[in-house]
């Protein structure tokens, strides 16, 4: 079977990742956003679900949630631990989102956390109109994008603010916050990792 390109490095430490990963509270995770988050429940889609810990809080919250995960050492692990019936759980991946995009669904809001640098400048372009396609007129799409160092084994790409926030003007979707965080884990911290914290509302400026 051919790999998808991005996740590469997952299955084969998928049993870590969990532990790391679902050790972190969502409201950690995303701090900088929290105030970007609808109240109301409504349509949500995360991309590159990993563990599936923020669909399930979305999930808690009385959202429906598109869960796309393409790393089956991933996906179903995260389906056991966090079942529940607002979860659609989704084989699909980046740039192309074909099964998704087949659906005809739009979104309130769009997540896409620790995922858009793992592809090329070429996926990217490709992928940003798929996007904008997903999320329903002045809905929300919430960026979290890695810097610093690669972990082993991973595809990973330096990817700029000024970059995602050009091609995402190109497609309807007007930045409304633009944020540099250092890491919340002290590992990560002392590596030299830093976040990116974009958010992108579709349809007429602000
Ligand atoms: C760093 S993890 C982040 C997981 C989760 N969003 C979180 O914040 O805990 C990145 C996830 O993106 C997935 N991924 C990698 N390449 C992808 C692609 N091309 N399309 C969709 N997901 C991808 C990986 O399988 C992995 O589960």
């Amino acid at each position: 079977m051919v790999q998808v390109s991005g996740t590469e490095g997952y299955a084969e430490e998928a049993d870590e990742l969990f532990k790391q990963y679902e050790s972190i509270a969502f409201a950690d995770a995303h701090r900088t956003v929290l105030h970007l988050i609808p109240t109301m429940p409504g349509r949500v889609l995360d991309i590159g679900s990993g563990t599936g810990r923020d669909a399930a809080w979305f999930a808690g919250r009385g959202h429906s949630v598109v869960a796309v995960e393409p790393t089956v050492a991933m996906r179903l692990p995260a389906m056991a631990l966090h079942p529940s019936p607002r979860i659609d759980w989704l084989n699909d991946s980046l740039p192309d989102l074909a099964l998704l995009l087949s659906r005809g669904e739009t979104f309130d809001l769009v997540m896409l956390t620790a995922v858009w640098m793992h592809l090329d400048q070429a996926q990217r372009r490709r992928a940003m109109p798929n996007l904008a396609s997903l999320v329903r007129a002045r809905g929300t799409i919430i960026m979290k994008i890695r810097h610093g160092p690669v972990p082993p084994g991973r595809r990973m790409f330096e990817v700029s603010a000024e970059e995602t926030i050009n091609l995402a003007r190109m497609q309807g979707l007007h930045p409304v916050l633009n944020v540099r965080t250092e890491s919340s884990q002290e590992r990560n911290r002392h590596a030299g990792v830093s976040w990116i914290n974009l958010a992108f509302v579709k349809g007429k400026a602000p």
